[in-house]
This record gives structure tokens, sequence and C-alpha cells, in this order.
């Protein structure tokens, strides 16, 4: 099925949010990063702005920057006007206190991806591509990192596309971290088991661990896949 500009709410994350929802270590940093559905995160410009490596695709960009950012326009009310409805699923803290603190938190990181998207697409920085296939050979990253797709909306992504999407990070990539395992409602993801189980076949051990971030209360968790 075609991806639809108008299914896509976007929102993006920033940098030291990435680093606490992948426990992202300075190590970590160095290595030859796949950002999959980074979408309108400013991971990669944040990333690249200070001389790392980091490959983002999403099928997002697709999309020229005056189309994001319309459709960032058009979004951004209703989400802060859901945020306000179920404010009580969500940790507020001194740095985003309010819906409209996380607004701006938000607009921020995804203004400062529209700024890098052009330059970044020219060199191959942002590459349009789609799970569960990637058009990279094997092992082409030391880390794939992916929030807020997989195992996020397990009630709208089926079973076979979680399975078929976690061996494809691991084909691509020797070490995959995946954050949030909650699904939208606040349950544990109904396909981390089956992908768990999965990942056996093809002799990778995946792991839950508890990470340093909560933004939806109780996400406290990534999957890292070996
Ligand atoms: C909620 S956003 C998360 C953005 C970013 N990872 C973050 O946490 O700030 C989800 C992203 O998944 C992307 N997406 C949707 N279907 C996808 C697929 N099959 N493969 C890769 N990305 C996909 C969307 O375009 C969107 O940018």
């Amino acid at each position: 099925m075609a991806f639809s500009l108008s299914k896509v709410v976007p929102w993006g994350r920033s940098l030291a949010q990435y680093r606490s929802m992948f426990a992202l270590d300075d190590a970590d940093l160095e290595r030859r990063i796949l950002g999959c559905a980074d979408g309108p995160a400013s991971f990669n410009a944040e990333m690249t702005a200070m001389g790392k490596s980091v490959t983002s695709f999403d099928p997002l960009y697709q999309f020229s920057v005056d189309e994001i950012r319309q459709r960032i326009d058009e979004t951004v009310d209703e989400i802060i006007r859901q945020t306000r409805l179920h404010r009580d699923t969500f940790c507020w803290s001194e740095e985003i206190p309010t819906p409209e603190a996380l607004a701006d938190n938000r607009l921020a990181s995804m203004n400062r991806f529209l700024d890098d998207l052009d330059i970044g697409r020219e060199v191959g920085r942002y590459i349009v591509a789609e799970l569960p296939s990637l058009p990279v050979e094997d092992g082409s990253f030391d880390l794939a990192v992916s929030s807020h797709l997989l195992f996020h909306y397990s009630e709208h992504l089926t079973e076979q596309f979680h399975l078929d999407s976690v061996r494809e990070l691991s084909r691509v990539a020797r070490e995959v971290r995946i954050f949030p395992l909650l699904e939208l409602g606040g349950r544990l993801s109904r396909h981390l088991d089956a992908a768990i189980e999965s990942l056996k076949t093809i002799e990778k051990t995946a792991t839950v661990e508890q990470v340093d971030y909560e933004f939806q209360r109780g996400a406290t968790q990534m999957l890292r896949i070996r």
C-alpha cells in the first residue's frame, strides 16, 4: 500500500532523548548507526553536526521540506489536544512540564530536522525505505535503533510485520535496539514474545532491558538484539 502523508502524524525526538531511550553511551555514538523510522527526529542532524555517522530510513523522506512542514502545522494542535485529554498517562518533568512545553520540545527537534533534510538527502543520510525490507546489504551497520514504530503500533501492525522487521533489522545491523515495548494504550506489546522467539531461530539473542527514559508512563524498557 502506498505511504500517504495524510496518514502520518509527524512527531520527532532529539539526540538527548535518543541517548536515553536506547542507552547510547559515548562508544555507541562512534558506531555506524542506522536510525530506522527516524521520521522528523533531529537525531541524525545533531549527530552529523558532531561528526558522527547516522543514516536514517523512513518513507517520510519521499516528501519535500514544505510538504512535511505543512503536515506538522496541520497536526500539532490535535496532538496537544489528545495529550491534554490523556495527561495522566505521561510523566511530566522539569524539562517537559506541560503539553504546551511538549509541543515546543518536539517542534524544536522537527525544525532542526527540516533544516537538515535537503542537504542530508543529497549526501544519502536520509533514505526513503520501509520495513520490513531495507535496501542495504547484510551487516551494513554496527547498530540499528528504532523508536515509536515497532511494538508501539502493535494494534495496527501485524505480528508477521513485526517478525519480518526484527529479522530484517538484525540482517542489516550487528546489534539492534527498539524502544518502547509498550503499545499506544499502555500494555506490553502483544507481539513481543513472538518476536523474541522468532529471533532464536536465526541465532540472535534478544533481551529486554531497563533504560533511563520515561515519558509514556511505564515505557521504560528497550529490546536489545545481538
Ligand atoms: C512516531 S514516528 C517516530 C519518529 C522517531 N523515531 C522518534 O522517535 O522521534 C514513526 C515513524 O515511523 C515511520 N514509518 C511508518 N511506517 C514505516 C515502515 N514500514 N518502515 C519504516 N518507517 C516507518 C513514519 O513515517 C514515522 O516517521
